[in-house]
C-alpha cells in the first residue's frame, strides 16, 4: 500500500471533519493509498498541538509556508477560512503538492481562476470539498437523473436556511465569526451556503446560464471581534436568486442566516417530465421520489431509505437498513479522491469544477448590486 502524507491547514470544524475522514477511509474502502496524518498546521502552537494529539498527527507547524516547504508532505489540505485559500493553493501547487481545498474555492472567481491555472500548470491532483455530492441519497439522485428517469427537467429549487446571526450582538471577524467579516469570507450566505446549493445543482442539472438576484444585510454594523470596534457589515445576510439552466429548466435558490428555527435546512427539489425528487439535509439518508409512471392506485411520493448495498457507497458500511450520516460524506470524498489517484482519473469536483460555482456566486452578487439579469461565465 502506498502512503500519502497529509499536511492539514486549520484545526476547526473542517480540520476535524477531514481528519476523521482520513483516519477512517482505509477501514471501510479497499484502496491502494493510505493517508498518513503527518502534520497539522495552525497559528496557535498550543491549540494546534492539542488538535494534533487528539487526531494523531505526527508533528505540527505554525506557518503554512513551512508546511508546504516540507519534503515529507505529499498533500496539502486547506481547511482554513476563504481569504487564505488562493495564496496557500498557489504556493502548494508550485511546490508540487496535491491539494484538497475547502469551499468556496476562493473569495471570488478571479482568484479561483488563478488557482485553477496554478494547479493545472503544475499538474497536481486537486479537489474541492463540496462534500454534499457524496451523501448517498444525493449521489442516488444523480444516478436517477443520469439514467433519464426524470425525463426533461423543468424546475430546480434549493434553499439553505440557518438562524445563528439574528442577534446584533454577534460580532464579525475572529474565530467562530470570521464568516461575518467580508475581508475573510469574501461574501455572506452567497459564497457560504448558496455555494453548496449551486455546486449540487451544477452537478445534478448542468450549467447555469443566467441569474437575477437580491441580497440583504439586515444588521448593518457589528463589533469586530479582533479590534473591539463597531464596523460596517460587508456580507450579505440573505440571498435569493432566480436562474436559468442551459438545459432550459428554471430555478429558485435561497439562503439566509435569519430563518428562526432552522440550523442547517438544506433542501432541493427537482421536477421532471416523469418524476420528481426531494432531499432534505435534516433527513439526509432519505430520498423522496415521485414517479408519475407508477400505477395510479399506488402512485404517490415514496421515501427511499438509502441504506441498501446496491445504493451508492452503502455496501462499504454496515448492513441494509442501517443508515450513515454527515461525517461519511467526507470519508466518501477521500475514498473517491484516492481511487482517482490509483486509476489516474481525477475525482470531481476539481478546482475547475469549483470555479464554476464561483462564477455563479459572482454573477449573483453582481445582479444583486445592479438589479439586472447577469450572464454566468463558463469556467
Ligand atoms: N464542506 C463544508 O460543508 C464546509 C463546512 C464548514 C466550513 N467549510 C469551509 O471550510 C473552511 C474552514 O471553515 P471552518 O468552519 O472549519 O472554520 P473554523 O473557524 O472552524 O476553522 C478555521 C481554522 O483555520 C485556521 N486558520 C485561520 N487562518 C489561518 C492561517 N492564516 N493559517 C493557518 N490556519 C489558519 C483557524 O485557526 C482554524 O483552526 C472555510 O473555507 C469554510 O467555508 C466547509
Amino acid at each position: 500500500m502506498k502512503t500519502l502524507n497529509i499536511g492539514m491547514i486549520g484545526y476547526g470544524f473542517m480540520g476535524r471533519a477531514h481528519s476523521n475522514a482520513f483516519r477512517k477511509v482505509n477501514n471501510f474502502f479497499p484502496l491502494d493509498y493510505r493517508p498518513v496524518l503527518k502534520a497539522a498546521c495552525g497559528r496557535d502552537a498550543a491549540k494546534v498541538q492539542a488538535f494534533a494529539d487528539t487526531w494523531g498527527y505526527e508533528s505540527i507547524e505554525t506557518d503554512w509556508r513551512k508546511l508546504i516547504a516540507r519534503a515529507d508532505i505529499d498533500l496539502i489540505d486547506i481547511a482554513a477560512p476563504n481569504n487564505v485559500h488562493a495564496e496557500i493553493a498557489i504556493a502548494a501547487s508550485r511546490a508540487g503538492k496535491m491539494i484538497l481545498c475547502e469551499k468556496p474555492l476562493a473569495m471570488n472567481a478571479a482568484d479561483g481562476a488563478k488557482m485553477v491555472k496554478a494547479v493545472e500548470k503544475a499538474g497536481v491532483p486537486n479537489m474541492v470539498w463540496y462534500n454534499y455530492r457524496r451523501i448517498p441519497a444525493v449521489t442516488l439522485a444523480k444516478q436517477l437523473i443520469d439514467e433519464g428517469r426524470l425525463g426533461k427537467i423543468f424546475h430546480y429549487r434549493a434553499k439553505f436556511l440557518q438562524d445563528w446571526t439574528i442577534s446584533a450582538d454577534v460580532p464579525q471577524g475572529g474565530p467562530g465569526t470570521w464568516r461575518l467579516d467580508v475581508a475573510v469570507a469574501g461574501s455572506g450566505v452567497t459564497g457560504d451556503l448558496l455555494a453548496h446549493c449551486i455546486d449540487t445543482a451544477l452537478w445534478l442539472n448542468g450549467g447555469i446560464s443566467q441569474v437575477t438576484a437580491m441580497t440583504e444585510t439586515f444588521v448593518k454594523q457589528r463589533q469586530h471581534a479582533l479590534t473591539g470596534k463597531p464596523q460596517k457589515v460587508g456580507i450579505d445576510d440573505a440571498s435569493a436568486f432566480l436562474a436559468r439552466f442551459s438545459n432550459g429548466s428554471l430555478a429558485t435558490f435561497e439562503a439566509t442566516r435569519y430563518a428562526r428555527g432552522h440550523k442547517a435546512l438544506y433542501t432541493f427539489e427537482i421536477n421532471g417530465e416523469h418524476a420528481s425528487i426531494f432531499w432534505d439535509l435534516h433527513d439526509l439518508h432519505r430520498l423522496q421520489w415521485f414517479d408519475h409512471r407508477d400505477a395510479g392506485l399506488v402512485r404517490g411520493w415514496r421515501s427511499i431509505h438509502v441504506s441498501d448495498g446496491d445504493q451508492p457507497y452503502m455496501k462499504n458500511w454496515w448492513v441494509p437498513g442501517l443508515q450513515i450520516g454527515y461525517e461519511h460524506s467526507f470519508v466518501h470524498q477521500v475514498a473517491d479522491f484516492l481511487k482517482g489517484l490509483q486509476d489516474g482519473k481525477p475525482a470531481a469536483p476539481t478546482f475547475r469544477d469549483g470555479l464554476a460555482t464561483d462564477h455563479v456566486t459572482d454573477a449573483v452578487l453582481k445582479s444583486a448590486s445592479t438589479g439586472r439579469w447577469v450572464n454566468v461565465k463558463k469556467s
